[in-house]
């Protein structure tokens, strides 16, 4: 279904989607046939960066052996892949209700481009889930849609929350990128995902601006604060959802209700969650848009 129309004409900078949307075909490719995918990956290599797993820093990580981490690692990718075909499913859904639809002809173009990369990507960690992890997992995100009926505010969560997941999951990418402990498959796939993003993020952060700036213009300030408020809650969800007890109990360890609970009440981890948030948060400060990072 169509979004509802955004009744306030917004100041969308034209240049920019134009700059995005010529720098997207002038890098267009299509991921079938770019991989080569081996028949399996070895068992005794990382398949994630030891330092973004979700137990390092803890005591957890110190107990289990070598062996167990890297099989931790590769249940913590599938997770990852996972997240991503999830959140990518969802984006689309809402990003396809706003081509055309009044008030976003402007990024129109650039959305189609985008529309089409994330196809692509989800098409490619979806292979790497089922072809070697044999699943994909279910999703733990919160639905995008929000329980709103003004239309502005509406689009502005749905792209506010389709920003922080990008750029979690870019922070991810870049370091696994340029982590030669890797496979090169999975060097390659977080690089690919990167390039594409990077455009997806600089484009999503103008849509963001447009959209807040047409928002202060109509709402209290009792408005906004809910808005932030529940903003920091999604980037909360989105750093609880790195945390699967399925991979947990896949990589063989005990107890893995109880394990996730621990972890995410370990104040160990916080510098982690700091750090994987720190981009989109200093932007979203930087823009008023949310008044602190996560809650404690
Ligand atoms: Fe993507
Ligand atoms: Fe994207």
């Amino acid at each position: 279904m169509e979004a509802a129309a955004i009744s306030q004409p917004l100041a969308w900078n034209a240049r920019v989607f134009d700059r995005l949307t010529q720098l997207s075909v002038r890098g267009d490719y299509t991921p079938f046939g770019l991989f080569h995918w081996p028949e399996r990956l070895p068992e005794d290599d990382w398949w994630m960066s030891p330092g973004l797993l979700s137990i390092h820093g803890t005591p957890l990580m110190d107990r289990l052996a070598e062996e167990q981490l890297k099989r931790l690692s590769k249940w913590e990718s599938i997770n990852f892949y996972s997240l991503n075909i999830h959140g990518i499913r969802e984006l689309l859904i809402e990003v396809t209700r706003r081509l055309y639809a009044r008030g976003f002809e402007i990024p129109s173009d650039f959305f189609h481009r985008f529309i089409g990369e994330e196809n692509d990507h989800m098409w490619f960690f979806a292979q790497f889930c089922l072809r070697y992890g044999t699943k994909i997992y279910p999703s733990r995100l919160m639905p995008l849609r929000s329980q709103t009926d003004d239309a502005e505010t509406e689009a502005f969560l749905v792209f506010a929350r389709i920003l922080i997941f990008e750029e979690l999951v870019d922070h991810f990418n870049v370091r696994m990128a340029n982590d030669d402990s890797l496979h090169p498959l999975i060097q390659q796939i977080n690089r690919v995902h990167h390039k594409d993003e990077s455009r997806h993020i600089a484009a999503g952060r103008e849509v963001l601006r447009q959209l807040y700036r047409g928002l202060t213009r109509r709402l209290g300030i009792e408005q906004l604060q809910l808005l932030d408020e529940y903003l920091r809650h999604y980037l909360q969800t989105m750093i609880e959802a790195l945390y699967n007890p399925l991979a947990y109990r896949d990589a063989g360890i005990a107890e893995a209700y109880r394990v996730r609970e621990r972890l995410l009440a370990d104040p160990s981890r916080r510098p982690y969650h700091e750090a994987f948030t720190r981009r989109t948060t200093r932007f979203l400060i930087g823009s008023n848009i949310i008044s602190q990072g996560l809650f404690a």
